[in-house]
């Protein structure tokens, strides 16, 4: 490989391709996931200690294995081809960040061909494949479909005490693009969201930080992912269908400012929170200007349940995780 190849700008080549849940709640999120936010579940599946769920042609989208975590162990990003990957791959050799091949079993269970894994900011599992097993079954579930393609299957935001660290690796190795900014002052604490773009969707990656002193209270990897309906009606039946199956909402319909998704966060059975959204803005790169913005929604987005403190969520009032926090330092590969 030359060096052409390593400073070649990979951007809109990885997108977000699937994510693997860790709860000992299978049933539970087996409910939420096919009758309420409504994907589809595949009932052939023999493992006994797994479940998982289509969004569209990819075999499996969701994967919620057996164990304790009650976490999102981890997210596969698909690469474009064997090429961007080799370029994602020699980046990381110079970094001296190891990378493990899949077993067989693993491969399998993410219903992808092989992948390459690496420990990411925060203890995140990275997983790195370029091939999915497709299905043309049909699909059969309550929402119409959903938006995923060339873009990817959603979006994630992560809390993180070393924000600038965390948004240099996506740059390094991914050539992720900032998109905008929200800043907005909570119980006289700022909160600082920086988005970046690995493709046309707005945001892959979300990365919070608080500022005065650099806290995170949450206790997942993942604060929240975000999957996209194709349509009003699936957001409106979506959020329908939550509430009266008694999930609580961390925040109820509301838009934000920067993407102007319409959206809804609920929270998943293992406690960090689901947004279903619709219509994100797509960017344009010839002209996209990137702008800060002073609110993280323009309109809505309540919490079902005021007497919480909410911020960026139901369990950022944890403070016992905060403190622990401030002790232990945050990992980062580069
Ligand atoms: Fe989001």
């Amino acid at each position: 490989m030359n060096n052409t190849s390593i400073d070649q700008d990979i951007f809109g080549s990885v997108c977000m391709g699937y994510a693997v849940i860790e709860s000992n709640q299978l049933k539970q999120w087996k409910v939420f996931l096919q009758q309420g936010l409504g994907l589809h579940y595949n009932a052939d599946e023999k493992a006994i200690n797994e479940i998982s769920f289509r969004m569209d042609d990819h075999a499996k989208r969701l994967i919620i294995q057996k164990g304790c975590s009650e976490d999102v162990v981890a997210l596969g990003w698909q690469v474009e081809d064997q090429e961007t990957l080799n370029v994602i791959l020699k980046r990381l050799a110079e970094r001296e960040i190891s990378v493990e091949k899949s077993s067989i079993a693993d491969a399998e269970q993410r219903g992808v061909a092989e992948f390459w894994r690496i420990l990411g900011p925060k203890k995140q599992n990275i997983e790195l494949f370029v091939d999915a097993k497709m299905t043309y079954e049909p699909l059969n579930m309550l929402s119409s479909s959903f938006v995923t393609g060339k873009a990817g299957m959603g979006h994630v935001a992560i809390t993180s005490r070393k924000p600038l660290k965390m948004q240099r690796f996506w740059q390094e190795i991914f050539n992720a693009r900032v998109s905008d900014y929200i800043e907005q002052v909570i119980s006289g604490v700022t909160l600082d969201i920086t988005f970046l773009r690995l493709n046309e969707r707005h945001h892959s990656i979300a990365i919070a930080t608080t500022k005065e002193i650099a806290l995170d209270p949450i206790r997942t990897k993942v604060q929240h992912m975000n999957l996209q309906g194709a349509s009003l009606d699936d957001l409106a039946n979506a959020f329908q269908r939550c509430k009266q199956l008694g999930y609580e909402m961390a925040h109820e319909i509301g838009q934000h400012p920067n993407d102007k998704e319409l959206s809804f966060y609920v929270i998943s059975p293992s406690g960090f929170e689901i947004e279903f959204g619709w219509a994100p803005l797509v960017i344009d790169e010839r002209t996209w200007k990137t702008t800060k913005y002073f609110a993280i929604s323009t309109w809505g987005h309540k919490p079902e349940n005021p007497s919480k403190l909410y911020m960026l969520s139901t369990n950022l009032s944890n403070l016992k995780q905060g403190v622990t926090t401030v002790i232990h330092p945050e990992y980062s590969p580069i």
